[in-house]
């Protein structure tokens, strides 16, 4: 069987999502399963080429994974024609130099989200990215969520009649780093380093919303900032300038209702880290990250309106669980290969820069809605 080895440049793989879900759970898991099979029969194998700022730490990486590639100079790595492939992963606020480097290397671009720190920027990077002919591609790694998944199918099976509305409820307690130390890069809740939850998840929920529900057309925010003193990685104390919490309302295409609350400083009182209720005249759904539960319209329970008597309606017990009728693969890996195949065979690859660019649109639309106090209406890009 003919194989073809593809060097892939991945920037920010010492980071905790590119280490993790990219470089671990996705392009070493590939080469692990034995390569991507292409329709042709040929086997690709995706052989990872570590770039970053610290010479030490990339080493350490590559020695623990046997990653045999790595380089400290971006422009050198792009300068090598053997590689045709840029991933980027690294703080949000290093991404478009790095994105337009490669591009403008003729490299086919994918990156996290958000794409850039502002929609002029992430729009910027669409354009040239089409200019030069490249694929390009943004992480949209909710959509492949099994609990999302298993939503998709509902919707597109017409469980739910009309939809009416979304009710989304994520985060879970970060702490604060004091006295223990907080689960994500201190970057994140300081927003002159490109942090803040509105920017961090706001880029999700616009391809989640769109995807699943009908397109965004208005948003109506109010940010938060709850914690203002945080501790850093060294144990430093410093002021936590971005917002680290939301509460949003989105009116979507066809008259759709959606409201996501999004904190990082909320006690988990639901099934799993991130909910979705959606309610539609036939029946509703909640879906968390791999689960969904139903209730169709017609084991709806008759609730009566009395606060004096105790309750004795198990209301939870009225909803059935979805099956697993299919393998879930980790988010992150099922649309690496889809892209992979994107770039290798010219399939569809619908998670462009164009579509990441729409998330940042929302983010800002969001913290407008924030400052004016007012509803702020999405322009179709
Ligand atoms: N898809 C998702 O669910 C998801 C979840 C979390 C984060 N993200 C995104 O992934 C990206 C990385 O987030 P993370 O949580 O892995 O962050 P992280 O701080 O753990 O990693 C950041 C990476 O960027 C590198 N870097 C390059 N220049 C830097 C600079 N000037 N300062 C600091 N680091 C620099 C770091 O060395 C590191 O490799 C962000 O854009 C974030 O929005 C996506």
């Amino acid at each position: 069987m003919q194989q073809q080895i593809l060097p892939i440049l991945m920037n920010g793989v010492t980071g905790r999502m590119g280490r993790n879900q990219h470089l671990v759970r996705s392009i070493l898991a590939i080469r692990e399963q034995g390569g991507l099979q292409l329709t042709n029969g040929e086997l690709v194998q995706p052989e990872p080429v570590l770039i970053g700022r610290n010479e030490h730490r990339l080493r350490a990486l590559a020695e623990e994974f046997g990653v045999n590639r790595w380089i400290t100079n971006l422009d050198s790595a792009l300068a090598d024609p053997d590689v045709s492939i840029y991933f980027d992963s690294q703080v949000t606020s290093e991404r478009a130099p790095a994105v337009r480097a490669a591009i403008a290397a003729g490299k086919h671009v994918y990156c996290e989200k958000p794409v850039a720190e502002d929609l002029p920027t992430a729009l910027e990077l669409s354009r040239l990215a089409t200019k030069a002919g490249i694929k390009n591609g943004v992480v949209q790694d909710k959509l492949f969520l099994p609990g999302l998944r298993k939503l998709k199918h509902l919707i597109e099976s017409g469980f739910f009649g009309k939809v009416l509305s979304v009710r989304g409820e994520f985060g879970y307690w970060l702490f604060e780093g004091d006295w223990q130390p907080t689960q994500r890069p201190s970057w994140n809740y300081r927003s002159e380093d490109g942090g803040g939850i509105i920017l961090d998840m706001f880029s999700h929920w616009r391809y989640v919303l769109d995807n699943l529900f009908g397109q965004v057309q208005s948003v109506c925010a109010i940010g938060a900032r709850h914690i203002p003193v945080r501790y850093d990685e060294k144990g430093h104390r410093y002021d936590a300038t971005a917002d680290d919490a939301a509460y949003a309302l989105f009116e979507l295409k066809d008259g759709v209702i959606a409201q996501i609350n999004s904190s990082w400083c909320v006690r988990v009182y639901r099934d799993e880290l991130f909910s979705l209720q959606v309610d539609g005249v036939n029946g509703s759904a909640v879906a968390g990250l791999r689960n969904c539960k139903v209730q169709h319209r017609v084991q709806t329970p008759r609730p009566i309106w009395n606060p004096d008597v105790p309750n004795t309606h198990d209301f939870f017990g009225d909803w059935q669980e979805i099956p697993e009728n299919e393998t879930f693969e980790n988010g992150f890996k099922a649309q690496w290969e889809l892209f992979l195949r994107h770039v290798l065979e010219d399939t569809p690859f619908p998670y462009t820069l164009l579509e990441g660019a729409k998330g940042v649109q929302l983010a800002e639309a969001a913290l407008q809605s924030w400052r004016e106090r007012r509803w702020v209406d999405l322009e179709p890009l």
